[in-house]
């Protein structure tokens, strides 16, 4: 039997109410939004899937994506380049972080649709002719790591920095690495290793 505040179609006043309110909130929110991207001449995309073309490790990579995902998920979820990985996935702890136009950056917080038209490198592309990168061996060399999870981003991070600082006073280590956590607690060995490196060119 309908309730008494129902309406002749048998939606219920209340649910009507809700739906009609909701609607004319997002209303209000989004009109505007779509006059000032139609004023600014900015172009729509999505909320579908659109084609984003990416450049990684010198590679050129055609995907089909939505706007909302993020650079650390195209490439690990779409590209099977899984090296960096996801720890906290809001700009946190590091563990994500990829060199963007010779700038480290968290990727789990960067739209890949964003980073068209850069240079991009993750941990993947580091490595080259079968010998690791002079940072990834110093890693090795003074075991710097743990149960190794955090140790792609530390590696982009000091590689970020050891190019703009290639003889980096223990200062500009503490300041290069700050944005990453590790939770095994190796920091000493990663200052080692970090310190260690000598000649890391501009990637
Ligand atoms: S996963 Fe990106 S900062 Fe933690
Ligand atoms: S080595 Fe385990 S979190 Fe860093």
């Amino acid at each position: 039997m309908a309730a008494k505040d129902d309406l002749p179609n048998g939606v219920s006043r209340r649910n009507f109410l809700k739906s009609t309110g909701v609607a004319s909130v997002a209303a209000t929110i989004i009109a505007p939004a779509a006059g000032l991207a139609a004023q600014s001449g900015a172009r729509e995309v999505g909320p579908g899937e659109v084609p984003v073309r990416l450049n990684v490790n010198g590679r050129q990579l055609d995907l089909m994506i939505e706007p909302r995902v993020t650079l650390l998920d195209a490439l690990r979820m779409r590209a099977d380049l899984t090296g960096n990985k996801r720890g906290c996935d809001r700009g946190a702890c590091g563990a994500c972080t990829m060199i963007v136009d010779g700038r480290t950056v968290y990727s789990c917080s960067t739209l890949a649709i964003d980073v068209q038209g850069k240079q991009i490198r993750n941990v993947d592309g580091l490595a080259s002719g079968g010998r690791l990168h002079p940072v990834q061996q110093a890693f090795c060399d003074k075991d710097a790591l743990m149960c190794g999870f955090c140790t792609p981003g530390f590696v982009m991070a000091s590689v970020g920095l050891l190019e703009q600082h290639p003889n980096p006073t223990p200062e500009q280590i503490r300041k290069g690495l700050d944005g990453n956590i590790c939770r095994c607690g190796t920091f000493p060995r990663i200052f080692e290793a970090v310190s260690s490196v000598k000649g890391v060119q501009r990637g």
